[in-house]
């Protein structure tokens, strides 16, 4: 048994060939177990929670609060919001935290390398309320500029970066933007998305003040995600979306809160999303994590030096803590039409700019192939990847 026939979907053909699935960084694969739990909450116990006594809400109930049990062990960590995303989980931090706690005139700092959803956000904010916003820039060799990140830091009030980039797969020095940012005096935000796929986290330890990320880059399900965040700054966030299940009372003239994580959970949650989501931990709980990123930055390394060979040009280092992703141009043919040709062949990559468009303007560029690789990957799809590249270029370049 390999762990591909976990997957039933890894052994579907595209465009009569077997699929060889190298968007992960985008969306990863589910394994049965994770469609299964899904499927059978919906047959067996669905119900809404915690408002009703019946058997199949306490089921429903038991169902969602375990997968913030999973959470909170599996990243250490004392609060877990459930949200619908990452975007979902830093748009809270914005409206949730930043509303109470930026003024016009206060700063905070995010970096060129930033998804959308780590920008757009607070781009909203600084128009809503005046913040001023300090992008970070990114050097030539794909890293944050450090002297501007500590100068960026005077009198500012939060950080938001990126720990993995998903464009470049950059791992960013994220202990020591946290600390210095701490010592700054400011709070820091790491959007988390590309890394809790390789890397298992403790969120304690890490000391950061909050953390986003998603279930689908981890073998669960769409539509789910969470914020996690550190007592003091918990006791500072106020709700932004208000509604049934978050309130302790409501009269017509105002209404009280609940004082844990429901506060910012407002009406009916993705309940078969987090039972998914479990079983998407349990699953991964069986796993060597470190050891499969290992294997699969190896493998995003081999495939980075084998496409330079073949003229194109690598956005990305490979270096010890980065991700398995390899974003790369060719000179001549347009990488929309090289998606394509990798497609018929049963190939799937992403093109584009990856919802990180200032990030690519750095680059001088508007759009890159990724590869991106996950637990499944084989060095034999890669050097099967390698070969169908060859060909392309050789027929159309
Ligand atoms: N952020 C995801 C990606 O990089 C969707 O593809």
């Amino acid at each position: 048994m390999s762990l591909k026939d976990d997957f039933p979907i890894l052994s579907r053909e595209v465009n009569g060939h077997p699929l060889v699935y190298l968007d992960n960084a985008a969306t990863t694969q589910k394994p049965q177990v994770v469609i299964d739990a899904m499927s059978q909450y919906y047959s067996n116990s669905n119900a809404n929670v915690h408002r009703a006594v019946h058997t199949l809400a306490g089921e429903a109930t038991e169902g969602y609060e375990d997968c913030r049990r999973w959470i909170k062990s599996w990243f250490n960590a004392e609060k877990a919001i459930l949200t619908g995303g990452t975007t979902e989980a830093i748009n809270l931090v914005a409206h949730g935290w930043g509303r109470a706690n930026l003024q016009a005139g206060d700063a905070i700092v995010l970096t060129e390398m930033e998804h959308h959803s780590d920008i757009v956000p607070w781009q909203i904010l600084s128009e809503e309320r005046g913040i001023e916003i300090r992008y970070v820039p990114v050097l030539d060799d794909f890293t944050l500029d450090m002297e501007a990140y500590i100068a960026s830091l005077e009198n500012a009030k939060l950080v938001c970066v990126v720990h993995t980039s998903n464009v470049l797969g950059v791992r960013n020095p994220v202990d020591e933007l946290i600390s210095l940012a701490h010592k700054a005096g400011a709070k820091i935000l790491i959007d988390a998305a590309q890394a809790v796929p390789h890397d298992r986290i403790d969120f304690e330890q890490f000391n950061a003040d909050f953390m986003a990320f998603s279930a689908h880059k981890m073998c669960g399900p769409t539509g789910i995600g969470a914020l996690l965040v550190k007592n003091d700054a918990f006791e500072q966030m106020q709700p932004f979306m208000g509604g049934g299940d978050m309130i302790e009372s409501v009269t017509t003239s105002g209404s009280t809160y609940q004082k844990n994580e429901h506060k910012f959970e407002a009406g009916t949650p993705k309940i078969a999303e987090a039972v998914g989501w479990s079983a998407a931990f349990d699953w991964m709980s069986k796993i060597d994590l470190p050891a499969h990123h290992e294997r699969l930055l190896n493998i995003a390394k081999w495939t980075a030096e084998q496409l330079r060979g073949l003229g194109f040009t690598v956005y990305g280092r490979h270096q010890s803590g980065d991700g398995a992703v390899v974003s790369f141009l060719h000179p001549t043919i347009h990488s929309e039409d090289f998606a394509r040709f990798l497609d018929a062949k049963g190939f799937a990559v992403r093109t584009g700019h990856h919802c990180a468009q200032p990030l690519l303007n750095r680059l001088g560029i508007t759009g890159t192939i990724r590869a991106s690789f996950y637990l499944y990957n084989t060095q034999d799809e890669a050097e099967k990847f390698i070969q169908i590249v060859q060909y392309i270029v050789e027929k159309f370049a």
